[in-house]
C-alpha cells in the first residue's frame, strides 16, 4: 500500500538535496525586490497617524495645520475617506477580520489607524502626522484576562471546537493515585516580522496594482475585491518575497487596504509603511493565556485524567481565540481527557495566528505540567514521555498516519546525553559554579492540507514551466517548490522557469498552518503529473518511439526524457516526442487537497522531542540557554538545509517564548509599553550558543502523495517548554509564568 503513493512521486534529482535557496543571492545583494522596495513615477508617501487611547472617540484633528505643512498633499479622515462597497465588519470566514478603515470616528484599541497623511516625501507626511494633534472622547479601557466574567466560545482558532472530552475527568482524578492542579500563564506576543507591513498602491482607471507582502495572495485579492467593489481579474497583488510573516500577513490587515485607499483619494500610486511602535495593534498578536491543568495518574505513574482549560482574550469587536488547550488532545494517552476554553474580551486589536497558534502557548502549560507529574511520579521525565504518549489520537481514537514519536525521544535523548541528567534538581553545577538544568519537551504540530492549484507545462525545445501564486515568507518556498517541480515535471532545474508570488498566477492557497509546501507541492505534483501522462499517451502510442507500447505506466521521466520501466536503456527525449507529434508544448493544471477518507481514517501530525540545557547564575538569576537538541519527524524531506533552518527558527522562537517575549500592556491606557524592539526582547545570537536539529527519518503513506508534512512551527512546540523544564531542574524553582525571567526567578 505505501509504496504505490511513492512510486507515483517519482524519485529525481531535485528532492531531499539541501540546495541552497535559488533566491539567497538576490536577498543578499539588495536584489529581492520587497513591497516598500517599489517606486512607481509620481509615488507619493503616506503615514499612519495611530490612536493614544484604547477606547473611545475622535473629536478632532487639526487637520489644517497638517495639510499647511510643506510637502503634504492630503489627510485622509473618517471625513473624506473614500466609502467601501463592503461594510468592513462584514465576516463570512474564520479567515476574515474586521478592519478599522476610517469609515467613523471610533476607537476600539490603541494603535489604530486614525488618519493617513499623503505627501511628497515620507518626511513631511510623517511631520504632518505629529502635526494632526487627536483629541478624544475616552472611555476607560477593559484590558487583561479579569477584565470580565469569561464566555465560552464555541469556536477557537480557524474554526476548531473549543470543547473536546471523552471520558469522565473527575472520576479519573478522584480515582488517581496522585494529582497535580497547576496554572501556567503566558502574555501576550506580537508578530515582529523583520519587514514591517507595507504597501504601493496603484490605481489605473478600475484596474488595481498593489505591492505588498502576503501570506495569502487570493484570500488578499478577494479581500479587496469585496472592499472596493471589483472585478477580481481587475486587481493584481505582487509579493514575490516577504520578509518574514508568521501570521500577520496571512489576511490584508487594515492598514494594507488604507493604503489603497489613499491612492484612491489623491488619484497617484500611494506608499504606506508602517512603523514598528505601529505594528503594535492593527496587524494581530498572539493573545495571553491562563492555563489550568489537572492531571492524575495511578501507582504506575500511568495517566488517569487529563484536564486542559485555557483562559485567554480577544478583541472587544470580533473573535480570535488561541486554542491553547487543543495540543492536550493529541499527545498524551489519558483515558479521561477534557480540553476547554473560554475567552474575555478587551480592548486590543483582535488576536490572530502567530506561529504554532494555540500549540505554542499550549505545549508551554502542557509540558510543565507533564514534568510536575513527572515529577510527583518520581519518574524521570523522559520516562513519564514515554510511559505516556498516545499511540493513537486519544479523543478521536482513530490511529496516528505514522509513529515516529518514540523515535524522536530515543534520537533526541542519545544525542543531547539526557543519560546523564541528575535526578534531583538543584545538583548540577558547572566549574563556574553556575546551576546547571536539563529540561526536556514534546513537540507536535498537525500535518494539516490546505487547497491550492498549479500549472505545469513542458515544450518542445525540453524546458518546463510550473506556475503558481505561492508566498516566501523567507521560509525558502521559491526553492522547495521548484525542487518539487524539477522532480514533477521530470526535467533538470535549470531546465525549470519557476513562477511565482503574484495574484494572476493559479491559486496557491495559504502559506500559514505549516501547510504550504504539502499543499502547494501537491498541486505541483499533480499538474506535472497530468503533463507527463499526456507526453507519454504521444510516445507510447507512436509506432516510430523506442517507448512504444510500454503503455502509461510503463514509462518514468527523469532528465527531461521517458523511460522505459522494463528496459531502461530504451528512452526518449520530450523534445522528440513534441517534435515529432508537431506539438509546441503540453500543459495542464492540478490541484492540491487533502483527501477525505484518509484524514477520516488517520489522524496527521508531525512529532518531535526538544531537550534543553540552561546555566543559571544562583545568585543573579540570569538564565542562558546553552545546548538545544531537537528531533523531528515530519514526513518526507524536500530539502534538509531548508527544513533545518525552519527549525532553528522554531526552536528559537522557542527560546523567544520562555525567556524573552513579553507585551507589557499599561491597564491604564491600554497600550503596549514596549512596543519596540529595545524593549520588547527577542533573543540575538548570543542567546543561543549551540542548537542542533536531527532530522529523524519518516514515511508517511497516508498524509498526501508526497508524504510532506510541515516544519514551519513544530520547532517552537517542545522547545519553549523544555527550556522551562530546564531552569525549573537547575534551580528548584518552578516559574509558571514566560517569559521567566531573572526577577521571577529571584522573586
Ligand atoms: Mo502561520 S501562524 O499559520 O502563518
Amino acid at each position: 500500500m505505501p509504496d504505490i503513493a511513492y512510486e507515483q512521486a517519482r524519485h529525481g534529482s531535485s528532492i531531499g538535496q539541501p540546495l541552497t535557496r535559488r533566491d539567497g543571492f538576490l536577498k543578499v545583494t539588495g536584489g529581492a525586490t520587497y513591497a516598500a522596495d517599489n517606486r512607481p513615477e509620481g509615488l507619493l508617501h503616506a503615514v499612519v497617524a495611530v490612536s493614544r487611547i484604547a477606547r473611545g472617540r475622535v473629536t478632532h484633528l487639526d487637520v489644517a495645520a497638517a495639510k499647511a505643512h510643506p510637502g503634504v498633499v492630503e489627510v485622509m479622515t473618517g471625513a473624506n475617506a473614500p466609502r467601501l462597497a463592503q461594510d468592513p465588519d462584514a465576516k463570512d470566514n474564520p479567515f476574515m477580520f474586521r478592519l478599522d478603515l476610517l469609515q467613523n470616528d471610533r476607537v476600539r484599541y490603541a494603535h489604530q489607524p486614525i488618519a493617513v497623511v499623503i505627501a511628497q516625501t515620507l518626511e513631511a507626511a510623517t511631520e504632518g502626522a505629529e502635526l494632526l494633534a487627536p483629541r478624544y472622547e475616552v472611555d476607560p479601557p477593559r484590558i487583561g484576562l479579569d477584565a470580565e466574567a469569561p464566555q465560552a466560545p464555541e469556536v477557537v482558532g480557524a474554526g476548531d471546537k473549543a470543547v473536546a472530552a471523552r471520558g469522565d475527568v473527575e472520576a479519573g482524578l478522584a480515582q488517581a493515585e496522585r494529582t497535580v492542579e497547576t496554572t501556567y500563564e503566558t502574555p501576550a506576543q506580537y508578530h515582529n516580522a523583520l519587514e514591517p507591513h507595507a504597501i504601493v498602491a496603484q490605481w489605473d482607471g478600475d484596474r488595481l496594482i498593489v505591492d505588498t507582502p502576503s501570506q495569502g495572495l487570493a484570500m488578499a485579492k478577494m479581500r479587496l475585491a469585496g472592499l472596493f467593489g471589483l472585478d477580481p481579474k481587475k486587481i493584481l497583488i505582487r509579493s514575490p518575497f516577504l520578509g518574514g510573516g508568521f501570521g500577520s500577513k496571512g489576511s490584508l490587515s487594515g492598514p494594507q487596504v488604507l493604503g489603497v485607499m489613499a491612492a484612491k483619494l489623491v488619484g497617484a500610486p500611494v506608499k504606506l509603511v508602517l512603523r514598528r511602535e505601529q505594528m503594535f495593534g492593527p496587524v494581530g498578536h498572539r493573545a495571553e493565556t491562563r492555563q489550568t491543568l489537572r492531571l492524575g495518574t495511578d501507582a504506575s505513574g500511568a495517566l488517569t485524567a487529563l484536564d486542559h482549560h485555557t483562559l485567554t482574550a480577544t478583541s472587544r469587536y470580533d473573535d480570535f481565540y488561541e486554542p491553547a488547550s487543543a495540543i492536550s488532545r493529541y499527545l498524551y494517552a489519558a483515558p479521561a481527557l477534557s480540553t476547554r476554553h473560554s475567552g474575555v474580551r478587551v480592548d486590543t486589536g483582535t488576536p490572530l495566528f502567530m506561529r504554532a497558534p494555540g500549540e505554542a502557548s499550549g505545549s508551554v502549560a502542557l509540558e510543565g505540567a507533564v514534568d510536575e507529574m513527572a515529577e510527583a511520579c518520581g519518574l524521570d521525565p523522559l520516562e513519564f514521555r514515554l510511559r505516556n504518549y498516545a499511540e493513537s489520537e486519544p479523543i478521536s481514537g482513530r490511529p496516528f498516519s505514522s509513529k515516529a514519536l518514540r523515535e524522536c525521544y530515543a534520537q533526541g535523548a542519545a544525542r543531547f546525553g539526557w543519560d546523564k541528567r541528575a535526578k534531583q534538581p538543584r545538583s548540577m553545577r558547572d566549574t563556574a559554579g553556575r546551576l546547571i538544568g536539563y529540561g526536556m519537551g514534546t513537540a507536535l504540530f498537525p500535518a494539516l492540507m490546505m487547497q491550492a492549484e498549479a500549472r505545469a507545462e513542458i515544450r518542445a525545445d525540453g524546458t518546463g514551466t510550473v506556475a503558481l501564486g505561492a508566498h516566501d515568507m523567507g521560509q525558502g518556498a521559491w526553492t522547495a517548490l521548484a525542487q518539487i517541480a524539477a522532480d514533477g515535471l521530470g526535467i533538470d532545474l535549470d531546465q525549470l522557469d519557476f513562477q511565482s508570488g503574484t495574484s494572476d498566477l493559479p491559486n496557491a492557497g495559504i502559506a500559514g498552518g505549516s501547510a504550504h509546501t504539502a499543499t502547494a507541492g501537491s498541486a505541483i505534483h499533480s499538474a506535472a503529473a497530468s503533463v507527463l501522462a499526456q507526453l507519454a499517451e504521444l510516445a507510447t502510442n507512436d509506432a516510430r518511439s523506442p517507448l512504444y507500447g510500454a503503455g502509461n505506466a510503463g514509462v518514468y521521466a527523469r532528465g527531461g526524457r521517458l523511460v522505459r520501466r522494463d528496459d531502461e536503456g530504451r528512452s526518449e527525449a520530450f523534445s522528440e516526442i513534441l517534435n515529432r507529434a508537431g506539438r509546441a508544448a503540453i500543459s495542464a493544471q492540478g490541484q492540491g487537497a487533502a483527501d477525505p477518507a484518509s484524514r477520516e481514517a488517520y489522524a496527521m501530525h508531525a512529532h518531535g522531542a526538544v531537550f534543553a540545557e540552561v546555566s543559571v547564575d544562583p545568585d543573579l538569576g540570569q538564565i542562558r540557554v546553552t545546548r538545544l537538541v531537537g528531533a523531528f519527524a515530519a514526513g518526507r524531506i524536500v530539502n534538509p538545509r531548508l527544513v533545518e533552518s525552519q527549525y532553528y527558527g522554531g526552536m528559537i522562537w522557542g527560546v523567544s517564548f520562555a525567556l524573552h517575549e513579553n507585551a507589557v500592556v499599561d491597564p491604564r491606557s491600554g497600550r503596549v509599553m514596549n512596543a519596540n524592539l529595545g524593549e520588547y526582547h527577542v533573543p540575538v545570537n548570543a542567546d543561543v550558543p549551540s542548537i542542533e536539529a536531527i532530522l529523524v527519518e519518516e514515511h508517511d503513506p497516508h498524509v498526501n502523495p508526497l508524504g510532506i508534512k510541515g516544519v514551519g512551527e513544530i520547532g517552537i512546540t517542545g522547545t519553549a517548554g523544555a527550556i522551562a523544564n530546564a531552569v525549573y531542574h537547575a534551580t528548584g524553582i518552578r516559574v509558571r509564568k514566560t517569559p521567566i525571567t531573572l526577577d521571577r526567578l529571584l522573586g
